[in-house]
Parts: C-alpha cells; sequence; structure tokens
C-alpha cells in the first residue's frame, strides 16, 4: 500500500467526521460573499463539497491522486444538486510549492480568494528533503522542523498561500486545528502575519468540534495522537485580507 493511498484511506475517515458534525459547512460560511475560490489541498473533498452547496465556484487542487480520486468519486456520488457540481471547475493534480504553479497555474486562473485548510497532517519527518528551498525562504531551521514536523509543514505551505494571495492580490483563508480557542499569542501571530506579508486586516474565528482519531491521519493537538476516542479541538479560520 502505497503511502499516498494510505493517507487518502486515513484522511477520508477524518475529514467525513468533520463533514456529518457540519465543521466544514460552517467553514464554508466564513467565505460569504466570495465567489471563485482556489482551495489548495483539496484532501478528499468533503470540504469541496461544502463550498459547492454554498454555491461558490471551486477549483480544487490536491498533490495527492488517490485524494482526488476519492473527492471525485463523493462529489459525483453525493446528494448535491446537478447545478450546484457545476460549480467545480477543476479537480487539479499539482503540487502548489512547485514553481510552475506560480508560474503557470496561478497567471491562468481567476478567483476571489485561496483557501487552505488544516495542510499540516500532510507533513511528516521527511517533509525536510522534499521542500528543503521552501523551509529556508519562510527561515525554518531544522530543530523547528523535526520538533513537530507537521506543524512546520502546515505552517510554512500556509505561508506560501499567503505569498500566493499577495501575488494575485486576493485575500487568504487558512483553517487550522487547536488544542485552545483564539488566545491572544493567535491573535498576535496573524496580525504581525498580516503585516509582515502586507495584508491590511484579518478575520478570526472559531468553532469548538471533535475530531475522529480512530482510522483518522495523526491528528497532532500538541503533538498527542490517539487511536481510540474522539478529541475536543477548535478549527480556527483566519482570513487575511
Ligand atoms: C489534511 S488534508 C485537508 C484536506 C481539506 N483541506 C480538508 O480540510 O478536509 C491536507 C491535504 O492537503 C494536501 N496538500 C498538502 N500539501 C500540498 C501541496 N503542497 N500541494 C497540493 N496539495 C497539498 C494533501 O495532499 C492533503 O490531501
Amino acid at each position: 500500500m502505497s503511502d499516498n493511498y494510505k493517507y487518502a484511506q486515513e484522511w477520508k475517515e477524518s475529514a467525513q467526521h468533520f463533514f456529518i458534525q457540519g465543521d466544514y459547512d460552517w467553514l464554508a460560511m466564513q467565505l460569504n460573499g466570495y465567489s471563485t475560490i482556489l482551495e489548495l489541498g483539496c484532501g478528499t473533498g468533503q470540504s469541496t463539497i461544502a463550498l459547492l452547496k454554498q454555491n461558490h465556484k471551486v477549483i480544487a487542487v490536491d498533490k495527492n491522486p488517490d485524494c482526488l480520486d476519492i473527492a471525485e468519486t463523493l462529489l459525483y456520488s453525493s446528494s448535491i444538486s446537478p447545478a450546484q457540481k457545476t460549480n467545480l471547475l477543476e479537480f487539479v493534480e499539482v503540487d502548489y510549492a512547485d514553481d510552475n504553479f506560480v508560474s503557470s497555474f496561478l497567471p491562468n486562473h481567476n478567483f476571489d480568494i485561496i483557501t487552505c485548510w488544516n495542510v499540516g497532517t500532510a507533513g511528516n519527518a521527511n517533509v525536510v528533503a522534499e521542500y528543503p528551498e521552501i523551509f529556508a525562504h519562510f527561515g525554518f531551521t531544522n530543530e523547528d522542523i523535526q520538533a513537530n514536523p507537521s506543524k512546520a509543514y502546515g505552517d510554512a505551505m500556509c505561508l506560501l498561500a499567503c505569498l500566493m494571495g499577495k501575488r494575485t492580490n486576493v485575500p487568504v483563508n487558512i483553517v487550522f486545528r487547536s488544542p485552545t480557542d483564539i488566545t491572544p499569542e493567535i491573535e498576535e501571530y496573524y496580525s504581525n502575519l498580516g503585516d509582515e506579508m502586507g495584508f491590511s486586516t484579518f478575520i478570526i474565528n472559531s468553532r469548538k468540534t471533535t475530531s475522529l482519531s480512530e482510522g483518522g491521519k495523526l491528528l497532532s493537538v500538541n503533538n498527542q495522537v490517539s487511536y481510540n476516542e474522539l478529541i475536543d479541538l477548535f478549527l480556527i479560520s483566519v482570513t487575511l485580507k
């Protein structure tokens, strides 16, 4: 079984749990007013379906072909209306950290906002070898990365999404899991990030929820993983604009 396949199967379970709880509907509601969404890392598609249901048009990209296969099957067997299904403009297999994505894909697509939801679980101890330039660009040290590869990867991919937002002149919506509700430190981090990246303001909201750890991808919350129970967490949605 390939790593991609295993990841896709595990994430499908975790995402389905969020989906059933209405978490993706809540996340999609944070994007009211934005028509076309570039969804970076659409995973197994439950997030995409929630966006389409709320009549957003979506360009959905992911680097894992097994996630995209599941997303496609899920979408076409879902109960959303045929009209809402046509809101999906494209499912694209691509690594958005590739130079080509910035040089060829972005200039040839129109969208009103970029989303980057929950990308951290795709990171593991090998990410340093896969993305040395990205980590170097954002000033991560090897110690930062090895201390919590998932978090470092998620942070780096969100920073990359912010750069793309600035480059294409659109807002960026980041979603991450947190063991705590919004703290002053979290607000300060995004306020500083917005300043550094040249955004003028940010909107932050949270939702208390549970996550399925059994059968799910390592859901790192405070670096703790449990496979046998639901864990409480907060989904934090931040829009930098
Ligand atoms: C944890 S899943 C989240 C999926 C979806 N956003 C959600 O919230 O359900 C993270 C997804 O991001 C994708 N991903 C991570 N880094 C990526 C990259 N550089 N380019 C494209 N996809 C990426 C992974 O393949 C994975 O499917």
